[in-house]
């Protein structure tokens, strides 16, 4: 299901590169990075909860490397004349908060284990 929806967003913005250049297939990878971050930040939320931690370091690198493409991305955008008109996703937290915010909900797990 996941697949079918990811090919039919790549052929539409394949399509559209057609009409209007690279700022379309720019502005989507956007979009989809910018959602990326937080679906692996939940990822490696469901890793730790059910005792994975083995994977949550490289889960918390993922989304990490997901902002990073998004900030590429929205640059992109933003460069393009029509792009700058466009209303963009919403801008991702600081990078830094990804791991901050997890290591927060740990020492708040881990209060909760020794009170
Ligand atoms: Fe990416």
């Amino acid at each position: 299901m996941q697949f079918d929806r990811a090919c039919i967003i790549g052929r539409v913005l394949g399509v559209l590169c057609h009409v209007m250049g690279w700022l379309a297939p720019m502005y989507g990878a956007g979009r989809l990075e910018s959602r990326n971050i937080g679906e692996y930040e939940t990822a490696a939320r469901h890793a730790r909860d059910c005792g994975r931690d083995d994977l949550t370091d490289c889960l918390l690198t993922m989304a990490e490397v997901e902002w990073e493409h998004e900030k590429y991305f929205r640059s992109r955008v933003l460069v393009h004349p029509l792009g700058r008109r466009l209303p963009l996703w919403s801008m991702p937290a600081p990078k830094e908060t990804i791991r901050e915010s997890f290591a927060r909900e740990a020492e708040g797990t881990l209060e909760l284990v020794e009170a």
